[in-house]
């Protein structure tokens, strides 16, 4: 079945199809042959609701595999895991009769107080882009449409429906925007979805500049745009903008707006046929999967939820090597995470598992020695001092008669969540308590975190053994079970930064912002950018993340490709004695930079099996794009040239090896005029040398004899920033026609060209 041509149908008929019929569906026109279609989130799983709906979590949906959320899988930095879940939850969409999962949310992390952390990949635009890709790429490769969210600039939940994201056009497109251009140019999602907020005072969903000019004239998308539920403010002006479908629906209100703004002349007709084309033909995109759904199999799903799981669990720390568990050992298991999991976020994306499993039965199926279990805390908010002290006191009862003492400490579920951020990235006073005590009567603890955000760790000294759980999903008993006695080797790496005080964060000081706008005044230093730079140490670093063995490697080298990408080859060793996978990174930085840069950037990864004692040769690709920063002077990318070191890490702050790349770079295209800097026009191939031997001439006749310039002054750099239509007005003596004359000569072609090397 292919789209009904448009010219058969009325205004009316094709802006109804441009809001929802409902909470989830769009609208069909059955004289046309055009089926209603219905959208659910998304993004770790399938949350179809089976009431009229709601977008907070809190009606019922159809029982569908909660995968690990993104905060998990993005941990384990494997495309090919994540597009395997992609696959799963585009199936399940598929056999419910679902043409969209709206996900996957690739915004970054730039606070970790924003309640919505628990969505989204990393605080790096590199490892959200090339995942969010993988699991688009996995939901479409079953017919079913993803939707790429929240575009664009949603950072934070606070005022979420109103602040404005402030940020300068280079944090927007290097940080903000690069993880959603990745996704659209590699994965080509059907659908984006815009955010709620403002971005620089325009409401993304009329934002002209975001929908048309960036998504589809610049990065080519071809699909269709979607507002996030209820972010259409005036959907006229919407429309306009790019926005063609408009959820949920506002019973016919706003399609009658349309009808009436082409009637008056406010609103050309063709934008309302090109948002309807693009909804039919996301209606013929998903129509063979929604109607012949593949079958399910629920188990292999809760079985790929494990393995997910397993993969995305973070060994932190484990000194004296105290895990890998031995299975005889007798365990006191303490806190009630471990028999009440908290494996998914509150809000849109909450899921009803088809199954739970909690850790505390997973460890004693594998368990051969004694497992007690003490709750230690109560995670109700109305616990008594004495319930509490009675609690505590059972665990000290029981940590200290077993071998070891694995304490699950964690969030409680309502202080994170969609619509609201955090206060504080602290634990609960009474967790770190119980285990203070608990270490006290036993020092060989294994902490088990469950979180959605980032946590402070005061502990982490005082304690041998650290498991960054995060959400694990339905399957997450099992996983942590599996990491705990070694049936699974820990191979998932942070992709935020873990600090040693909240207060050194980037957004520490303009988060969330005031009277509906937040400052991005951090620019570019967004996480381990930023403690780079100011040199923080740091609790654990991105890219953190150890084994059960040990990884050497080799010495990288670099083949530059005829399209300037880099291949970086380098041979990592698996030197320990059991069977391990090992995330290697890839960070490039241009020392002798004339633009502002991050210490390192991540521009690649990869993640590794390797049996016990074997050797693998790794070849990472930096895309010479992923070199190019933004240049404001000419709105475009430019690659600076020089001399890149890049380097091969297990995390940011352990590189292993680098090498050197020469890097061509892009010429810029700079207009001269007597604005222009004495430096800028010095830069440029004709007019540069005729100024260079003017200024030869001028200081040759001593021009600290002429009293302009003090002796020991370096008259080069001082005048590099100078107007040069200005210097006459200094007492230099310069004539005004022969400024012209030169900046003429630079204008030999129609502008000059400075090449980007500085
Ligand atoms: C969320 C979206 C979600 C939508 C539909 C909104 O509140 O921001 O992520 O897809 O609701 O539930």
């Amino acid at each position: 079945m292919t789209t009904p041509p448009l010219d058969r149908m009325s205004i009316e008929e094709k802006a109804s199809l441009l809001s929802g019929a409902d909470f989830w569906h769009t609208a069909a026109l059955e004289d046309h042959g055009v089926p209603s279609i219905m959208l659910t989130d998304g993004p770790h799983g399938l949350r179809k609701q089976r009431g009229s709906g709601d977008h907070l979590g809190l009606g019922d949906s159809v029982p569908a595999t909660c995968f690990p959320p993104a905060v998990a899988m993005g941990s384990s930095w494997d495309v090919d895991l994540v597009r395997r879940v992609g696959e799963a939850i585009g199936t399940e969409a598929a056999v419910e009769n679902v043409a969209v999962v709206l996900g996957p949310g690739v915004n970054i992390k730039r606070s970790p107080l924003c309640g919505r952390n628990f969505e989204y990949f990393s605080e790096d635009p590199v490892v959200a882009g090339v995942l969010g890709a993988a699991i688009v790429d996995g939901i479409q490769s079953r017919g079913v449409g993803a939707s790429l969210k929240h575009f664009a600039a949603n950072n934070q939940e606070t005022d979420r429906m109103r602040v404005s994201a402030d940020v300068d056009p280079r944090p927007l497109r290097e940080i903000y925007l690069r993880a959603f251009q990745r996704v659209v140019e590699d994965a080509r999602p059907w659908t984006v979805m815009c955010s709620y907020n403002r971005v620089n005072g325009v409401y993304a969903s009329e934002d002209r500049w975001l929908l048309t000019t960036v998504l589809r004239d610049e990065w080519g998308f071809d699909g269709m745009v979607v507002s996030d539920w209820g972010a259409v403010d005036d959907r006229v002006r919407a429309l306009a903008a790019g926005l063609d479908l408009e959820m949920p629906g506002s019973r016919g209100n706003t399609n009658a707006q349309l009808v009436a703004a082409v009637a008056d002349g406010s609103l050309d007709a063709d934008v309302v046929d090109v948002a309807a084309g693009r909804v039919l033909t996301l209606v013929d995109r998903t129509r063979a999967a929604v109607e012949n759904p593949a079958t399910l199999d629920i188990d292999a799903h809760h079985a790929l939820a494990r393995e997910a799981a397993g993969r995305s669990v973070v060994l932190l720390k484990n000194d004296g090597g105290l895990l890998p568990l031995a299975q005889d050992a007798s365990i006191a298991v303490i806190g009630a995470f471990a028999a009440e999991p908290r494996y998914q976020g509150a809000g849109s994306s909450m899921i009803s598992p088809t199954r739970l499993d909690n850790a505390l039965d997973e460890i004693r199926s594998l368990a051969t020695g004694s497992v007690t279990y003490a709750a230690g805390f109560s995670t109700a908010v109305d616990v008594t001092e004495t319930e509490s002290a009675g609690l505590r006191d059972e665990a000290v009862a029981a940590a200290s008669g077993a071998d070891v003492a694995v304490v699950f400490l964690g969030l409680p579920a309502r202080l994170e969540s969609e619509g609201y951020d955090r206060d504080d990235v602290d634990l609960p006073a009474a967790q770190l308590a119980v285990l203070a005590a608990v270490v006290d009567a036993n020092p060989n603890v294994v902490v088990v975190l469950s979180n959605g955000g980032v946590v402070a760790l005061p502990f982490a000294a005082s304690v041998p053994a650290i498991l960054e759980g995060w959400l694990l999903g339905q399957a997450g008993g099992g996983a942590t079970a599996d990491v705990l006695f070694g049936v699974v080797n820990p191979s998932a790496k942070l992709t935020e930064t873990v600090p040693l005080r909240f207060a050194d964060s980037p957004a520490y000081l303009d988060f969330p912002g005031e009277f509906s706008h937040v400052r991005y005044g951090e620019g570019l230093f967004v996480g381990y950018r930023w403690y780079d730079a100011r040199d923080l140490d740091v609790a654990y670093p991105f890219g953190h993340g150890l084994s059960y063995t040990a990884f050497e490697y080799g010495p990288p080298s670099a083949t530059t490709l005829a399209d300037g990408d880099v291949d970086v080859r380098v041979a990592v060793t698996n030197t320990g004695s059991v069977a391990g996978r090992e995330v290697v990174q890839l960070y490039s930085s241009l020392p002798a930079a004339v633009t502002q840069r991050p210490p390192r950037e991540l521009k690649a990864f990869a993640s590794v099996a390797l049996e016990a004692g074997e050797t693998r040769e790794v070849t990472l690709r930096v895309r010479r794009k992923d070199l190019a920063y933004w240049d404001v002077r000419v709105d475009s990318w430019i690659v600076e040239g020089g001399t890149y070191t890049l380097e091969v890490a297990a995390s940011s702050r352990d590189v292993r090896a680098s090498v050197r790349v020469e890097v061509a770079g892009d010429p810029v295209t700079l207009p001269l005029s007597r604005s222009s800097s004495i430096g800028e026009v010095m830069a440029d191939p004709l007019a540069g040398p005729i100024l260079q031997a003017a200024i030869a001439e001028m200081t040759g006749v001593a021009p600290d004899a002429a009293g302009l310039v003090p002796e020991g002054v370096d008259l080069q750099k001082m005048l590099d920033s100078f107007p040069i239509g200005r210097v006459g007005m200094f007492g230099a003596d310069v004539d005004p026609a022969m400024v012209d004359a030169l900046l003429a000569a630079g204008q030999v072609r129609p502008d000059a060209r400075v090449d980007a090397d500085g």
